[in-house]
């Protein structure tokens, strides 16, 4: 039976983030992050050395959410773990772990969907936020995703767009590496973006479904235009960087706008809900407050730190579950590819 006063441990690795949670009736009582450093070096994340990083950090991680939450590991109810999508060597951590330590101490396994939890995380309780009400539409852009959900209850969510190659993230993170910049670079070129000029220069938007994402011809066409400018003149890019920032995300922003667009026109739903890490942006920021003004949309963009990778986020949807006494069996598999 499941208690109404419960602590729910989330702990998620899918990624290059080991992180720990504990969440007690929507409240999130700590929500602990070690970002693996190691793959600033590489330009990108390595999965072998994302998963020895996980190993590494998980024991510190979970001990420090505990101890920030004020609580003991025998006051928990449940503990929730991402099940997949991700990297299967940083899933199989997080999993492995979350299962011994449920079984140690007795109680319920609960499994979760990283991208349904992005999703959810918008039903964390917070001060000055009130929650999406269904039927809404999610956009999910990091580094790893790029996806429209359509939203009818906590548990019947559609996907009715996706990249159908690199994620937003990349995009950003890309066109930055190929401008000299260190990774991650979307929170650079949102910085340069902020003095330049955003139709300094015109990149091109590729056609897709309406409801889809295509990215991969976005770096290339950086590439490309960069490498042109700098034969004529070596120092364009540290000389224009502001104005070549500006352009890039002025393209991206309005591609993802005009998703977005689309969307509401074909489901009829204005309430929008955006997570990911590239909900920071400014520009899609304003792009959304613009639309609640203009378009009549309603918005919400949670705390930024619900938004990143994050364990908050499972532990919200291991509590949800938990009390619709909806658990996992003990041999269930971390799952690379996990569908909704
Ligand atoms: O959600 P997240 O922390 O991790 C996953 O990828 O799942 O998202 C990280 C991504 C990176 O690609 C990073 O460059 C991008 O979010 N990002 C931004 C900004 N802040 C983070 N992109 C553009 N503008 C930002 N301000
Ligand atoms: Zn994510």
């Amino acid at each position: 039976m499941a208690q109404k006063d419960c602590y729910i441990l989330g702990i998620e690795s899918s990624c290059d983030d080991t992180a720990a949670a504990v969440i007690n009736n929507g409240r999130i009582l700590s929500n602990v992050v070690a970002t693996q450093e190691i793959h600033e070096q590489y330009g990108g994340v390595v999965p072998e050395l994302a998963s020895r990083a996980h190993q590494q950090n998980i024991v510190p991680v979970v001990h420090q959410a505990l101890q920030q939450a004020n609580i003991v590991k025998n006051q928990l109810s449940a503990i929730a773990f991402t099940r997949g999508p991700g990297l299967m060597g940083s899933l199989l951590v997080g999993t492995s772990f979350s299962k011994s330590l449920a079984l140690g101490l007795g109680i319920p396994l609960i499994d979760v969907n990283h991208l349904q939890a992005h999703v959810l995380a918008h039903f964390i309780k917070s001060e000055n936020q009130t929650p999406p009400s269904f039927p809404f539409l999610a956009l999910t852009i990091s580094g790893g995703h790029t996806q429209i959900v359509k939203v009818s209850d906590y548990f019947e969510m559609e996907i009715i767009g996706q990249t159908i190659d690199d994620a937003v993230g990349e995009a950003f993170d890309k066109s930055a590496k190929i401008l000299g910049l260190p990774y991650p670079g979307g929170p650079l070129v949102d910085r340069y973006a902020q003095n330049g000029n955003p139709r300094a220069y015109t990149f091109p938007k590729p056609k897709v479904g309406p409801l889809d994402f295509s990215f991969s011809g976005l770096k290339t066409s950086v590439l490309y235009f960069v490498e042109k400018e700098s034969k004529e003149n070596p120092n364009f890019v540290s000389e224009n960087m502001a104005d070549i920032c500006a352009s890039i995300q002025f393209t991206i922003v309005e591609y993802l706008m005009d998703k977005l667009k689309n969307a509401v026109k074909k489901t009829g739903i204005k309430e929008i809900a955006i997570g990911g890490g590239v909900s920071a942006n400014s520009g899609i920021r304003k792009a959304l407050l613009e639309a609640e003004e203009k378009q009549g949309w309603k918005t919400h963009i949670p705390k930024f730190e619900f938004c990143t990778d994050n364990a908050a986020m499972i532990a919200i949807v291991g509590e949800l579950k938990y009390k619709a006494g909806n658990f996992a069996e003990n041999n269930v598999m971390a799952s690379a590819r996990m569908k909704f």
